[in-house]
């Protein structure tokens, strides 16, 4: 058996693949590199480079590496973004699944582990999203992922296909400190840029309806969110039933105020943030139930949000140091 981790150059994909080796299956990476960094591909893991757009390249990547299985983690990620670019979302996210669906079609590959994500909700009103809480996407982003999930389903239906979507919430730390966010939009990559460049790190809104008043998330390790893929791939090799999504979520919420404090204990550097303006569609809180994927997954939090931000501090002072020592920017 192998699986092709369509973005396996990104952060999450690059430690979905390490935990596919730590497992002894074997990894095929496609990626474009739009996002990803070669070096965060694995010695003696095949990489194409390839744009999932390109559906006769991944069928030839398919056939050339003999893939049964497609991990597909490729995708266009900044829910704010996408509002400006709702054409290059889609482009992305649902031409690029439904070329790699063909792709895998063609090639008679029948099992697929979907990257979605927390943005299918919108802004949920219950204390804890399940699977089945209402999808009302607020951002093209979100619309996306939702119709990313109903093409395996409506594959599933025509031809067959064997799938389940994992739904991210905040995805968070390193499982490996050469690997890091190098989003220019999530809170941990944009607290640490300021910090690293001696700035006061700027958080959005700190009137929301919550306790400490600034908005609440359910922020999971991502070598967690790794091994969830994993054992997700096993359940489909070994044909065991599989459910449609599950909700990759702690069943607990943190508030940014609380990320903050984590973040000067483990930097050391004492800050207060200063406090932007609310984004635009930012709900107030969202956690999500982790139940079904416990069940059928072995999903469970095996990092604190102290580990969560220690290894994601550790891995990012550690490229600034490679910047400084190769003089270039990376
Ligand atoms: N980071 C999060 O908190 C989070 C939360 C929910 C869902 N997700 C989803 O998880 C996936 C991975 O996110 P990430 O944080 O690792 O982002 P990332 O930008 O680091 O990784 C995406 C990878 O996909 C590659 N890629 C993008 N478009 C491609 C294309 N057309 N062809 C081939 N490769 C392409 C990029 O080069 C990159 O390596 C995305 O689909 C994202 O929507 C992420």
């Amino acid at each position: 058996m192998t699986w092709m981790v369509t973005g396996g150059a990104g952060y999450i994909g690059a430690h979905v693949v390490r935990a596919l080796i730590n497992a002894d299956m074997a990894a095929v990476i496609v990626d474009d590199l739009s996002s990803g960094l070669k070096r965060f591909v694995p010695d003696g893991v095949p990489f194409v480079q390839a744009d999932i757009l390109d559906k006769d390249a991944l069928v030839q990547a398919m056939t050339a590496h003999g893939i049964t299985g497609v991990i597909h983690v490729a995708g266009f990620k900044y829910a704010g973004v996408s509002v400006q670019r709702p054409l290059h979302t889609y482009t992305q996210n649902v031409t690029g699944t439904v070329s790699l669906l063909e792709a895998m079609h063609d090639c008679g590959i029948d099992q697929i582990v979907f990257s979605s994500s927390a943005a299918v909700f919108g802004t949920p009103h219950v204390d804890q999203v399940t699977e089945t809480t209402a999808k009302e996407p607020l951002s093209p982003y979100g619309e996306s992922k939702l119709i990313g999930e109903w093409l395996l389903r409506d594959q599933a239906h025509a031809v067959g296909l064997r799938h389940t979507s994992l739904r991210y919430f905040n995805v968070v730390g390193c499982g490996d400190p050469t690997i890091y966010d190098t989003s220019p939009h999530n809170l941990f990559p944009r607290v640490f840029e300021a910090l690293v460049a001696g700035v006061v790190p700027t958080i959005n809104g700190n009137d929301y309806p919550t306790p400490d008043g600034t908005n609440v998330r359910d922020y999971v390790h991502v070598a967690d969110i790794a091994a969830a893929h994993v054992a997700a791939a096993k359940r489909l090799e070994s044909k065991n039933t599989i459910e449609p999504a599950y909700n990759l979520g702690s069943g607990d919420g943190l508030s940014v105020s609380e990320i903050m404090r984590a973040v000067a204990k483990v930097t050391g550097i004492p800050f207060s943030p200063q406090i932007a303006e609310r984004r635009v569609g930012d709900p107030p809180r969202i956690v999500a139930n982790g139940d079904l994927a416990a069940r059928d997954l072995d999903w469970k939090m095996r990092h604190t949000a102290e580990e969560m931000v220690r290894s994601a501090w550790e891995a990012r002072l550690r490229a600034e140091n490679n910047r400084h020592d190769n003089g270039s920017a990376e």
